[in-house]
C-alpha cells in the first residue's frame, strides 16, 4: 500500500494581493514572525511524511530554491564566530532524508496546470498539493490528519471548511454527505461559484492529496474559472471514476493570501513564539487598552 511521500507546492502566482511587496520577491516568502510562509507549508508536509518536495516555480521565485539550499557563506561565516545555535536554524531547515524538486511553469495558466507540470516527477503515486498563502494550525498538522484519512480510505481527500454564503465565490465548492465524523463523500465540485449558485457553504482550502489519475483529467482540461485550468475542474472529472472525499480538519486557517489573514497569522503565532511571545501579548494588550478609552 502506497503511503503519501510527495507533495507538490505551487508557487508560480503573481501574488498582486500583496504588491508592492511580492514585486521582487515571492509571496510564499512573506514571513510570520520568522519562519517564510513555504516554510510552515514545507514542515506540516514533512511532518505528515512527505519526503519529496516537488516546487512548481515561476519567474522571481529564487528566493525558495535559496531558501532551502545550503547557505554555504552564511554558514561559514556563522561557524568561525561559533553561534552554533543560529548554525542549526539555517542548516536544519529541511530533515535530511527530504529531497528537493524545482520545475518550472512558464506561464502562469492555472492551479490545475500547475499540478500538471508536476506530473512526471509524480509519477504512479498517491501525492499532496499545498498552498502555502492557506498556513493551517492544527494539532496533529492537518496534512497529518488527511495522510491518515487517505491510509484508511485509499481515495483522494480534500480539507474543507464552511464559509460564509457571500464568500462561496472565492473558493472550491462541493456538494458532499457525510460518511463518517470529518468525512464526507462528495458528489460534485464547483470553482468559485456565486452565492446562490453554489451547492453548499462547504469550501476546500489549499491541502489535497490526490491519486495520480487527476493528471488524465488535467490533461484533457479546459478553460474553466478565469480562463484557467481549474484544479477544481480536475476533481470534478474525477469524481465520475473515484470516490474523492472532503475532510473537515481539526484546526484554524489563516488566509495569509489576504492582508487582514496575514495580519491575524502574524498576531496569533507571535503571542505564541518562544522568545518575544510573552512581551508581544502583553504589547498588544496594552493596545487594546489604549483603544478602549
Ligand atoms: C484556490 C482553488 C480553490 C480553493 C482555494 C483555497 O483558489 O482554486 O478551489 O478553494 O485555492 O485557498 P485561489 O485562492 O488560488 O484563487
Amino acid at each position: 500500500m502506497k503511503k503519501v511521500r510527495k507533495a507538490v507546492f505551487p508557487v508560480a502566482g503573481l501574488g498582486t494581493r500583496f504588491l508592492p511587496a511580492t514585486k521582487a520577491s515571492p509571496k510564499e516568502m512573506l514571513t510570520v514572525v520568522d519562519k517564510p510562509l513555504i516554510q510552515y507549508a514545507v514542515e506540516e508536509a514533512v511532518a505528515a511524511g512527505v519526503t519529496e518536495l516537488i516546487f512548481v516555480t515561476g519567474r522571481s521565485k529564487r528566493a525558495i530554491e535559496d531558501h532551502f539550499d545550503k547557505a554555504f557563506e552564511l554558514e561559514t561565516e556563522l561557524e568561525k564566530k561559533g553561534k552554533t545555535e543560529m548554525l542549526e536554524l539555517v542548516r536544519n531547515i529541511l530533515p535530511k532524508g527530504v529531497n528537493c524538486v524545482y520545475i518550472r511553469q512558464a506561464e502562469a495558466l492555472g492551479l490545475g496546470h500547475a499540478v500538471l507540470c508536476a506530473k512526471q516527477v509524480v509519477g504512479d503515486d498517491p501525492f499532496a498539493v499545498i498552498l502555502a498563502d492557506d498556513l493551517l494550525d492544527g494539532q496533529p498538522p492537518v496534512l497529518k490528519q488527511m495522510a491518515d484519512a487517505y491510509d484508511y480510505y485509499r481515495c483522494s481527500v480534500l480539507a474543507v471548511q464552511e464559509v460564509p454564503r457571500e464568500d462561496t465565490k472565492s473558493y472550491g465548492i462541493v456538494a458532499a454527505k457525510p460518511v463518517a465524523e470529518r468525512v464526507e463523500q462528495i458528489s460534485a465540485m464547483v470553482e468559485k461559484p456565486k452565492p446562490e449558485e453554489a451547492p453548499s457553504n462547504l469550501a476546500v482550502v489549499g491541502r489535497y492529496i490526490l491519486t495520480p489519475r487527476i493528471f488524465h483529467h488535467l490533461e484533457n482540461g479546459k478553460p474553466g474559472a478565469g480562463g484557467e485550468i481549474q484544479l477544481t475542474d480536475g476533481i470534478a472529472a474525477l469524481l465520475s471514476e473515484e470516490q474523492v472525499l472532503a475532510y473537515r480538519y481539526d484546526g484554524t486557517r489563516y488566509d495569509c493570501g489576504s492582508k487582514l489573514g496575514y495580519l491575524q497569522a502574524t498576531a496569533v503565532f507571535g503571542q505564541r513564539h518562544p522568545e518575544v511571545g510573552a512581551a508581544f501579548s502583553a504589547y498588544l494588550k496594552q493596545l487594546g487598552q489604549h483603544h478602549d478609552q
